[in-house]
């Protein structure tokens, strides 16, 4: 299959959220791309509609390149749980959405750290605790050409929530053959072996 490469200059980051844009700002860092989000463009953040992660991928890296009229590079990612079928999976970010008896609207990692984990207690001290986060890269160009990549990477959840670094579920994601959590490792550590980041191998090897 052949990609369309990305030329050196002003890509967007289709994304609102901090943690992310720090990531990927830092893996584009060695290739020549002038990082610019779609915050700092004053872009409208589309609604998440889609019931995939390169359903929502897509949405928002299109949006951001129609709007701006420069490519776009969209991340939607989440984490799954195995014995919750999956799940909080695209729903990722909607289980930390408080409510406004909770004191929202606005998103609290620590309560939906405590669902995911109120829901694994419920089977029992025994039950499989391997989860897996997923990573979804979108890229789109204003004349609608896309490209989508996805990376993984397998893991278990531990409570209470560990670390001050990372953002979202880091703190209880601890990565296969490590005993620190996302939110423990440095985070040059966790950007060479994150979903994120092997997302962003294929992506590099695509399209620079
Ligand atoms: P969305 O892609 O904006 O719908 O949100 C996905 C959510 O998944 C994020 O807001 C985070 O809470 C979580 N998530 C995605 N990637 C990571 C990660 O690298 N560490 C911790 N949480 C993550």
């Amino acid at each position: 299959m052949t990609h369309r490469k990305l030329q050196p200059g002003k890509l967007v980051i289709a994304s609102h959220n901090a943690g992310k844009v720090r990531e990927i700002r830092t893996l584009l860092a060695p290739f020549g791309i002038e990082p610019v989000s779609a915050g700092e463009l004053g872009l409208p953040e589309p609604e998440e509609t889609g019931t995939t992660f390169a359903e929502n991928a897509l949405l928002k890296a299109h949006a951001s390149a129609q709007g701006s009229g420069l490519p776009a590079l969209a991340d939607d990612s989440g984490l799954c749980v195995a014995v919750l079928g999956g799940a909080p999976g695209v729903y990722t970010a909607d289980w930390a959405e408080k409510q406004p008896f909770e004191g929202g609207p606005g998103r609290d990692w620590y309560m939906a750290m405590g669902k995911v984990e109120g829901k694994l207690a419920e089977l029992g001290p025994d039950t499989d605790r391997s989860a897996y986060f997923i990573c979804t890269l979108a890229l789109a160009w204003p004349d609608g050409h896309e490209e989508l990549f996805e990376g993984r990477v397998q893991g278990s959840l531990t409570w209470p929530p560990r670390g001050t670094l990372g953002f979202g579920y880091d703190p209880v994601f601890v990565p296969t053959d490590r005993t620190q959590t996302f939110a423990e490792l440095d985070p040059a550590e966790k950007h060479a072996m994150s979903h994120r980041a092997d997302a962003f191998r294929k992506l590099v090897e695509a399209v620079f």
